[in-house]
């Protein structure tokens, strides 16, 4: 199992548990927890035994409380940029992950932390979870994509509000405005619903999986013809084994099993 210094990273079982681990600053993202971030999933792609993430926030009071302000305190004109692009970039790996990467947001998703939840494929937040893009408290704006992907999930109004007055969503109206998939009581529920999930996605086949999160990440991707980019997956299924035992196994009337290629 790998060791990382701001991360916990347990694989169970081929599912990743991989938490923010700073709860004293509110799993605050600080560059080095950028990097990792970027080491753990860059093993999640790489190590074929693991079949899925679930992302979490160490502790009882954050998901994720955002970039470390300490940090972002010290940026000028020139290292700015670059502290953007490196965690778009990084937030984009996630996102394009070609395993199903679940968030569970308990207590705050707030900057950095909203942007890191709507990364994630699918969220489960619990009755405490609390969004928002406060970054204009702080005279600066979202870095890590939010302005886009909060505009993708919730719309251009809404998006234009929220990253304006900074005000912070309950989980009821995070779920109302279609920023969650699943809200649930506590953190023992959202495991229960993530499990639920994964037993249903697992059974699938993963390469169709993957060409799914393809194909439904390129309809927000302008550089892409996401019609296009569903024609090509459709046709690569073809090619694997897993589509002919899934329309094999259809026509005899059985459930298929599924192997990966
Ligand atoms: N960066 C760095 N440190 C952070 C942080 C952040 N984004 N958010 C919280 N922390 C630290 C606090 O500095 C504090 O550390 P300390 O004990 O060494 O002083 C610790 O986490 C606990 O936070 P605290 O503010 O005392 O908790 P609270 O319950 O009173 O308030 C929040 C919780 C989330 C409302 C408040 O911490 C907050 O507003 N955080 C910043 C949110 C933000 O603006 N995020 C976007 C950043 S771009």
């Amino acid at each position: 199992m790998s060791e990382y210094k701001n991360l916990i990273f347990e694989n169970k079982e081929g599912v990743v548990h991989l938490s923010i681990n700073r709860p004293d600053k509110l799993n605050a993202l600080n560059i080095e927890t950028i990097e990792e971030l970027k080491l753990a999933f860059e093993e999640v792609q790489d190590n074929p035994e693991i079949k899925a993430v679930i992302l979490m926030g160490e502790g009882e009071k954050a998901f994720v409380a955002g970039a470390d302000i300490y940090e972002i305190s010290e940026l000028n004109e020139m290292n700015a940029r670059k502290f953007s692009e490196n965690g778009q970039e990084v937030f984009a790996i996630i996102e394009n992950c070609q395993k199903p990467v679940i968030g569970i947001i308990h207590g705050f998703a707030l900057g950095g932390g909203c942007e890191l939840a709507m990364a994630c494929h699918i969220r489960i937040i619990t009755d405490q979870a609390k969004f928002g893009q406060p970054e204009v408290n702080l005279g600066i704006i979202p870095g890590y994509g939010g302005t886009q992907r909060l505009t993708q999930l919730v719309g251009k109004a809404k998006a234009m509000e929220l990253c304006m007055t900074g005000d912070m969503l309950s989980a009821l109206d995070a779920l109302k405005l279609g920023l969650a998939n699943y809200k649930v009581a506590n953190k023992e529920e959202a495991l229960a619903k993530v499990e639920e999930l994964l037993q249903k996605i697992l059974s699938k086949a993963p390469v169709a999986i993957g060409l799914v999160i393809d194909c439904v990440n390129a309809a927000t991707n302008e550089q892409e013809n996401g019609y296009q980019t569903e024609a090509n997956g459709f046709a690569a299924c073809t090619k694997t084994e897993d589509f002919k035992e899934g329309t094999q196994a259809f026509l005899q009337k059985r459930k298929a099993n599924f192997k990966g290629v």
